[in-house]
């Protein structure tokens, strides 16, 4: 059976994931693909949990090793419950977040070891890469402007901590081209989503 395709969105809070992962998985669903659409943190009941303990405000507790190894835990289980058997049934899988965000956020936000983050990533997820990453890129302002309501513990970093994930998005998707797909995300979202589903054609195609 040919072998699924395994896509991820990457970005900072309000670049667009949700939305764009969300119409990408119906619109392939609508070509007859078969889809699953998950999340990092999350996607699992395990992972729910995890999800909790990261996201929820009162998680001001976890130390920064803790708070990575937690991350870690959640891909590994995530990849071997969901995402490997799916796409070994020929699934495609869309995933909001995944590796890079680790990498992003716990080595560029702050200040971990970018090389051991890529690392732990390899062997949490027995060297699972994605077939395709889109890096929905926008500034710090245009997240915030975005934002409606509270934020969570990692929303309320500083905007010095958001310069440094969004380097180095930029810097993992300029270092391995052909898996990213970088986007300027914010163009309407009309445009997003034109390139969103162009890239991923071009990626089933060349199967
Ligand atoms: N290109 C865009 N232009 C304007 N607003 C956008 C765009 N993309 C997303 N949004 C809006 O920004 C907010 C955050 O989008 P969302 O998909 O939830 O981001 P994320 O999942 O990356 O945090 C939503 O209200 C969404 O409608
Ligand atoms: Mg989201």
């Amino acid at each position: 059976m040919e072998r699924g395709l395994f896509i991820t969105f990457e970005g900072i809070d309000n670049c667009g994931k949700s939305v764009m992962s969300r119409r990408l998985a119906e619109e392939l669903r609508g070509m007859g693909y078969d889809v699953i659409l998950t999340r990092q943190p999350g996607g699992t009941a395990l992972g729910q949990q995890l999800r909790q303990v990261l996201l929820h405000p009162d998680a001001d507790g976890l130390d920064e090793r803790a708070e990575a190894l937690v991350f870690a835990a959640d891909r590994a289980y995530h990849v071997k419950k969901l995402v490997r058997p799916a796409l070994e049934q020929g699934i495609i899988v869309i995933c909001d977040r995944y590796g890079d965000s680790l990498v992003a956020y716990q080595g560029g936000g702050r200040g971990m070891d970018k090389a051991f983050l890529r690392r732990l990533n390899a062997f949490a997820t027995d060297d699972l890469v994605p077939d395709l990453t889109y890096y929905l890129a926008i500034d710090h302002a245009t997240s915030a402007a975005r934002q409606e309501g509270g934020c969570d513990f990692i929303e309320s970093e500083s905007a010095a901590f958001f310069q440094r994930v969004i380097d180095t998005f930029e810097a993992l998707a300029a270092e391995q081209p052909q898996r990213f797909c970088r986007i300027d995300a914010t163009q309407p979202m009309e445009s997003v989503y034109a390139q969103v589903k162009a890239a991923a054609l071009e990626r089933l195609a060349a199967r």
